[in-house]
């Protein structure tokens, strides 16, 4: 009803409308959105409350009222802005006086209001919303719709709202959980101000309106190729048993005659014409115009009956059936007229135009006075369309209007969206960026990576799980025959350059068990390899397949030989010594004996080696001087000559011996050892002398 809930017009008059106009510039417009307008009294009761207040307060504002529902119905209704006598309770007399128009037992909204309001059917949940609002009042709409709805309206209305925008709601709505977008005005009737709260347009399922949609639809339509007219039209034709019959086009004009239809028409006098009105006999005229008429208004079939038609036989009594074409598609739009003479009439007994003819008129003016009424009636009829199209065109221009509207509030979306993405486009060149300078740093700690593993000339082959092959370095292909394109083949395609097939099964091994496998190797043609075989691990401690090693060591392996070589050589020269020769370690623990000492001394390795020199022969040589000699030896790298030892030793009695300590250099970090060698004194000699002293 206009003016529900009065007192809530009356605060919004006293609290918010005050606050709209406030800075607002002459000529400047206060744009208001009734959403679920319904049939328009609460669109047009603001219309009137903000119109009173203008002038009241003398200010040039123009006035633009959006006024939308769901219902198209309503719409239409509001549109014609007609209403019943009995709104008069809900409106004071005043305002009847100055903003209605009595007519018969309605009022009708006087042009000064109905000029302000636009009306459109709109979903306020599917529809791009109007925008760059002073105020919205959306009341007793929200009540009808689902929690999930109502959340997503409100921040629509704070996003279609100006700053410091009000908005009205039914006096039974809140703006329950968006307190931050709201604050409240007046309590109790329910009149908010927009914070400002930054806003964000919420998703709308459907961003242009349906004329896109239908502008798309008759593209294609055009396209499709149409079956020809005469086809189509004899098709109904056929379809109904018509007799004499025509198809015409809206205007009027024949597109198809079918039947004999001589008895009905004839060429009318002057210019060739194809209407189909001009072309009816005498007494046709009249029904067959208006029988079009009514035909262009209704789906349904337009009948004329007994309709008198003067015929080259007479007059005959005509039935005129006018019917519009829905189907087939490519006839739509046209008119099936058909002619049935029912019976043979006697010219007095008639009705209608013809009847009207016989009339005790002269033959001329009764002829002037057909073709006066008839084109009354034509005129009659072209009035009535032009007030039709001229409300049609009204409600075209207001649907215009709003999808103007709803088409800005779409460019104002796309246009945040744009700027959104220009924002996210330039973090994305600076992660670009970012990632680009992380790839550069990976790409050269790949490189170093590489080199490293180069210089190392290690031989090292990457296995994923399945055991195929990840990459490699340069060196591999020494013990595969492994090109740049085996990258991602198994690797037990690979032909193998090594001596021994077991390097499949080991790396299987290790992938099972995670043991580090790792053994001597030799190549085909002669080299040697330390081969290790790994499980990879993963920064997150994962197995990602194996790491294969090779290192050479051929060189080593010479080396070893030689040593080797060199020490048979020492042990032969050892052995072939007559005196007896003892190797000591550092502890002065027997290393080895020749067997000039084992026959000397009468003694087994067993009995000799890795035992204390003062131990053996039952303590024998155990003697301070030449222990104080040999641990001097060593720490002092000196050597000694000519210890005269003179012993009487359990197996083999006296023995006068000179003794010669000599230091013998090891490798690097090897503990020293010493060579003791022995000869004995002859009695009588230069030595025993000594000795004896
Ligand atoms: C109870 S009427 C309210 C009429 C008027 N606002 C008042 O308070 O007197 C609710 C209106 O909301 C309309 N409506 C319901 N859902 C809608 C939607 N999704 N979009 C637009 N209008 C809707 C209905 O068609 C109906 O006309």
């Amino acid at each position: 009803s206009f003016f529900r809930d009065p007192q809530a017009f009356e605060v919004l008059l006293q609290k918010g409308l005050p606050s709209l106009v406030e800075g607002k510039q002459d000529g400047a417009t206060l744009r208001v959105w009734v959403a679920g307008c319904s049939t328009g009294e609460e669109a047009y009761s603001l219309a009137i409350l903000i119109r009173e207040y203008l002038t009241l307060q003398k200010l040039r504002l123009a006035v633009q009222v959006f006024a939308s529902d769901l219902d198209s119905r309503a719409i239409e209704i509001a549109r014609a802005g007609i209403y019943p006598i009995g709104i008069a309770g809900d409106i004071s007399p005043e305002r009847l006086q100055r903003f209605f128009t009595k007519e018969d037992s309605n009022y009708r909204v006087k042009k000064e209001i109905r000029d302000l309001v636009v009306f459109a059917q709109h979903n306020i949940l599917t529809d791009a919303p109007f925008t760059k609002l002073d105020l919205v009042s959306c009341r007793n709409l929200l009540i009808y719709l689902e929690a999930k709805a109502q959340q997503k309206i409100l921040p629509l209305f704070h996003y279609a709202l100006k700053p410091k925008g009000i908005l009205l709601l039914g006096s039974s709505e809140t703006i329950g959980g968006f307190e931050n977008l709201f604050a409240p005005i007046d309590r109790k009737w329910k009149l908010f101000r927009r914070t400002a709260e930054p806003s964000t347009l919420p998703h709308l399922h459907r961003f242009h309106g349906e004329s896109m949609k239908a502008a798309n639809e008759t593209r294609a339509d055009s396209a499709v190729p149409r079956p020809s007219i005469p086809d189509l039209i004899h098709q109904v034709l056929v379809a109904r048993y018509a007799p004499a019959s025509v198809v015409v086009n809206a205007r009027g004009e024949v597109v198809y005659i079918h039947g004999r239809t001589g008895t009905y028409l004839e060429p009318a006098p002057g210019p060739p014409t194809h209407h189909l009105v001009e072309m009816a006999r005498e007494g046709l005229q009249h029904d067959l115009a208006s029988a079009l008429h009514q035909a262009a208004s209704r789906e349904d079939e337009v009948v004329h009956r007994d309709v008198q038609v003067k015929s080259d036989r007479g007059l005959i009594a005509v039935t005129v059936r006018v019917k519009r074409i829905s189907e087939p598609e490519a006839l739509q739009g046209l008119f099936l007229v058909t002619f049935d003479t029912v019976r043979e009439e006697k010219p007095a007994a008639g009705k209608g135009a013809a009847a009207r003819s016989s009339a005790p008129l002269k033959k001329g003016e009764s002829g002037l006075m057909r073709e006066l009424e008839f084109t009354k009636q034509r005129l009659q009829r072209t009035v009535e369309e032009l007030q039709t199209s001229n409300e049609e065109l009204k409600s075209t221009n207001e649907e215009l209007q709003s999808t103007n509207e709803e088409l800005q509030s779409t460019n104002e979306e796309l246009e945040t969206a744009k700027e959104e993405l220009q924002s996210l486009n330039e973090e994305l060149l600076t992660v670009n960026a970012e990632l680009q300078g992380k790839l550069d740093a990976l790409a050269e700690a790949n490189d170093d990576l590489q080199n490293l593993l180069n210089s190392t000339e290690v031989a090292t082959i990457f296995l994923d799980n399945e055991l195929c092959i990840k990459r490699f370095t340069s060196e591999a292909k020494r013990v595969s025959n492994l090109i740049a394109s085996d990258a991602g083949r198994p690797l037990s395609d690979i032909v193998s350059k090594l001596t021994d097939d077991r390097l499949l099964d080991d790396a299987q091994s290790v992938l099972q068990t995670l043991i580090i496998q790792e053994r001597e190797i030799q190549a085909l043609d002669g080299s040697w390899f330390f081969m290790r075989i790994l499980p990879y691990r993963t920064a997150k401690n994962t197995i990602d397949g194996l790491v294969l090693t090779f290192l050479d060591i051929t060189k080593i392996k010479e080396a070893e030989r030689v040593v080797q070589a060199a020490r048979t050589i020492a042990a032969s020269f050892v052995e072939t010594v007559r005196e007896p020769l003892l190797l000591l370690d550092d502890q002065l623990r027997v290393v080895r004996a020749n067997q000039s000492f084992y026959r000397t001394f009468q003694l087994t390795p067993r009995d000799v080696e890795q035992q204390l020199l003062y131990h053996l022969c039952g303590g024998a040589w155990n003697i301070p001087d030449l222990r104080r000699q040999l641990e001097e030896v060593l720490p002092k790298c000196t050597s000694f000559k000519d210890f005269i030892l003179d012993k009487t030793f359990p197996q083999i009695g006296r023995k006068i011996m000179a003794l010669n300590g000599h230091r013998l250099e090891q490798a690097v970090g090897q503990p020293g050892r010493i060579l003791l060698a022995m000869e004995e004194v002859k009695a009588g000699g230069k030595a025993a002398e000594k000795a004896k002293e």
